[in-house]
Order: structure tokens, then C-alpha cells, then sequence
């Protein structure tokens, strides 16, 4: 049967969930409270770089996947709303819960029947969160008990840049569930995916996403300490050494390899934000969690110790060439980019004279950062050939030759990938 699912926030999480469940013959609507967006969307365009998205959203739009202004009424006819919006950091590194408060009333205002429907939260939430706080709020403001409404959460794993094929091909689907009501509904309507189900309670749900994105920043970190003892102590080929440490066959077959390996720090929406939301979670408990704590400010010392290293062989008046502003390659996400830390690094010691390239990601950098001392350059070669001084920030494929093609210039390698 086909389920009607409503879908708040139409992010990278959102809209891939939202185009996932169309694709497997879903009816699904998809709401965003940015009207940009949604007008956007609606039209057929992505508003970010996602491979797939493109060609699955021109054949579900307005067939199983239709863009409305007016979720109330879809939520009226909906088995299942899906909460996918931001869960950004507080001042204090808490995860700021208002984006999901806030679709939840917006849910919650749109029907008065006992139709049975979940309302399962997909963004990212501290441990806990279901119970203590999402519930209880629930319950007290909108007399819960009395409809027929259930609830449930639903980590998601998906990778930017991966988006598409992460979610359709999971590896495991998790759902915090303890109803059986909605535990069958969910198994149901994940049934057309081959990934087994892992129906366990709301903070078991919740905390496995914080566990695994606390591990891959830890591994990260690891590396990164790693690579600056290699870096003081001299003479040692680090992305030599690491790629050695890979050749032991414990690691074969393994793709987490690439999250043991150094670089100038990680950035993007979910490490940065989801390991200061766990260290918070934790201090809030009474225990001051001293791994974690390591592992964020390594991550937030990254850019200084590269940026002065650089400033260590150059001149204030060469002209460095930040090359790659995005977090990742294959992505124009620029959120928490190391490339802004750097170049703020470098602008506070009075290195100021910087030139910029991305393949795809200066249009969103230049919005998010307003660095009016930096000059952007959409050309490759044009960038390398006016700089004296090329960083790497972003391993993007194309950077791959610049070494022998520009074999004069100072050359900082900070993703140890040429
Ligand atoms: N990006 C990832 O790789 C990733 C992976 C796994 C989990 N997550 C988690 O999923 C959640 C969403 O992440 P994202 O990257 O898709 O975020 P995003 O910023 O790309 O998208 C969130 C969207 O929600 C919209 N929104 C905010 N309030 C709304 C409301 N009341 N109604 C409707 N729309 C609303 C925003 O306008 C925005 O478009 C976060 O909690 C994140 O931690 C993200």
C-alpha cells in the first residue's frame, strides 16, 4: 500500500528522504519553511551540489513527489511526517532543539481527527531528546495522550556528496520505537529497502548517531595529532606513513580508512556540531568526558598550527592561493570549512593578501563568509600562476597536478593527498 508521508525540511537530509521514499512508490510531500526553497525545488532545481538528486526529483516532481506551502493539509492526509530540519550548535555547543519545537507545532496544529500517524524525528538529536523533552512537550501542550499520534526517531547516516546512495543502499535502519504500532508501521514502510531493521529504544537510537559520528571525529583527531608530533619531530613522509599503516590487513576491505588519515581539521554540519553537542550532553550529566574534549579542541587548533606554518617559509605581501573552499570534495557545503579558518588564521597574523579557488563552491562561501580582502578566481591555473604560494585545503581530484605543473611555487599540502 502506499504510504503518505509529509516531509519538514528539505535539506540534504529532507529532500534525499523525501525523494528515497517517493522513488520507492511513496506519496510524498516536502515542505520548507524557506520559500526560496521550496519555489526552487518546486521548479526542479536542487539548491545544493548532490549527485542524483537532480535526475530523481525531474521524475518524482509532482507525480509521487509533489512541494506544498501548506503542510497542514498534507499532514492531514499523511501516515508519517518526517522532522529532517537543522539541529545547529548554541553558544555553549548544545544542540539548539527550536528548528524541531518548531516544526513539531507546526505539525501539531494541522489536524483535530484520530487518524493514526508517526511523527518520526530524523534530525539529529542529543540522547534523550525523545523522552525527556520532545514527549513531555508534546504531551503538555497538545494533550498527546488523547490522539492517536505516535512517535519515533530515525538516525540518518547518509554522507554529503553520497546522499542519494547512502540512503536507498543503507547499511542498517535504526528506529527508536516503543510502540509496537509504530515500530510495524515503520518496518513496513522500510521494507522495500535491504538493510535490516533495528527497532530499539528512543535513546539507544539517539545515542548510536552521536556514537558513530563522536568515533569518526575521534579518529580524525587522532591522525591530526599524530601528523603535527611527524611535523615537529622531522624527516618523516606522513602521508607515507599512514598510507603504510593502511597496508596491515586488518585494514583491508575497510572505508573507514580515510577518516584515519590527517588533514587540516574536519568541518561540515554534522562532526563539528554533533561533538559539542555530545561533550555538552555529557558535562550536563555530571561526567566531563576528556576524549571528546581532546578530540574538538585538536580539531579547533588544526588551522592555527597549519596557517602558521605557512606564515613560517612566506613573506606578508606574497599572494597565497587557498585552494578549495568547500569541507569535502565532490560537495559545495561550506559550512564550518577549515578553509575560512585558515584564512582567518592568516588575516590575523596580517596575511592578507589571499586569492581563492573551488570548482563549485565559491558562490556559497562568498555568502557565508564576507572576506572582503580575498579575491576570487574561478580558473584553476589562473589562481596557481598569480599566487606565490598555493595551499591545499579541499582534495579535490583536479588539484592532483599542480604539484608538477607548478613546481617553483611554495606548495602546503594540509590534505596530505599530493
Ligand atoms: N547533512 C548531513 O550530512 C547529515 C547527515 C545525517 C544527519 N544529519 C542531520 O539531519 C538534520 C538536517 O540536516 P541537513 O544537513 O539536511 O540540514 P539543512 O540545513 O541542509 O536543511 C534543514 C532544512 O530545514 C528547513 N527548516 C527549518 N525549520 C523548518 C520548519 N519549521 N519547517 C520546515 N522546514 C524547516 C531549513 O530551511 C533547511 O532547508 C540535522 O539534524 C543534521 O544533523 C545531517
Amino acid at each position: 500500500m502506499k504510504n503518505v508521508i509529509t516531509i519538514f525540511g528539505l535539506g540534504f537530509v529532507g529532500l534525499t528522504t523525501g525523494l528515497g521514499f517517493a522513488e520507492k512508490g511513496n506519496k510524498v510531500f516536502g515542505y520548507d519553511i524557506d520559500k526560496k526553497r521550496n519555489e526552487n525545488i518546486a521548479k526542479g532545481n536542487i539548491p545544493f551540489m548532490e549527485p542524483m538528486l537532480d535526475k530523481i526529483l525531474k521524475k518524482n516532481l509532482n507525480n509521487n513527489f509533489v512541494v506544498t506551502n501548506n503542510p497542514q493539509n498534507c499532514v492531514k492526509e499523511s501516515d508519517f511526517i518526517f522532522i529532517c530540519v537543522g539541529t545547529p550548535f548554541s553558544d555553549d555547543g548544545s544542540a539548539n532543539l527550536d528548528y524541531v519545537f518548531n516544526a513539531i507545532d507546526e505539525v501539531l496544529t494541522g489536524f483535530e481527527d484520530d487518524k493514526k500517524r508517526v511523527i518520526v524525528v530524523k534530525s539529529t538529536v542529543p540522547p534523550s531528546t525523545t523522552k525527556t523533552k520532545l514527549i513531555p512537550y508534546i504531551n503538555e501542550k497538545y494533550d498527546f495522550n488523547y490522539r492517536n499520534l505516535l512517535i519515533a526517531n530515525n538516525p540518518e547516516f547518509l554522507r554529503e556528496g553520497k546522499c542519494w546512495n547512502d540512503f536507498i543502499n543503507p547499511d542498517r535502519i535504526i528506529c527508536g520505537v516503543e510502540d509496537i504500532k509504530a515500530k510495524n508501521m515503520l518496518e513496513d514502510l522500510y521494507k522495500n529497502f535491504e538493510a535490516p531493521f533495528l527497532g530499539v529504544t528512543f535513546n539507544t537510537a539517539e545515542f548510536i548517531k552521536y556514537l558513530s559520528n563522536s568515533l569518526l571525529a575521534t579518529m580524525i583527531s587522532f591522525s591530526n595529532e599524530m601528523s603535527i608530533i611527524a611535523d615537529l619531530t622531522g624527516d618523516i613522509n606522513i602521508k607515507e606513513s599512514f598510507n603504510i599503516l593502511h597496508m596491515d590487513k586488518r585494514w583491508d576491505n575497510c572505508n573507514m580508512k580515510s577518516y584515519v588519515y590527517p588533514g587540516c581539521g574536519y568541518g561540515g554540519y554534522c562532526l563539528p556540531k554533533d561533538t559539542k553537542s555530545m561533550f555538552y550532553h555529557s558535562k550536563n550529566l555530571g561526567y566531563e568526558p576528556k576524549i571528546l574534549e581532546n578530540v574538538i579542541n585538536i580539531n579547533e587548533n588544526m588551522s592555527k598550527y597549519m596557517s602558521d606554518k605557512i606564515i613560517s617559509f612566506i613573506e606578508p605581501k606574497d599572494k597565497i592561493a587557498i585552494l578549495g573552499l568547500s569541507f569535502k570534495p565532490e560537495s559545495d557545503d561550506v559550512r564550518e570549512s577549515p578553509a575560512a579558518k585558515i584564512i582567518e588564521c592568516l588575516s590575523c597574523e596580517g596575511y592578507t593578501n589571499i586569492i581563492a579557488y573551488d570548482p563549485i563552491a565559491i558562490d556559497q562561501f562568498q555568502k557565508c563568509y564576507e572576506y572582503d580582502y580575498v579575491q576570487y578566481c574561478d580558473n584553476l591555473n589562473e589562481t596557481c600562476k598569480e599566487a606565490d604560494c598555493l595551499v591545499v585545503v579541499t582534495a579535490w581530484e583536479e588539484f592532483g597536478k599542480i604539484n608538477s605543473k607548478y613546481c617553483s611555487k611554495k606548495l602546503f599540502d594540509l590534505r596530505y593527498f599530493l
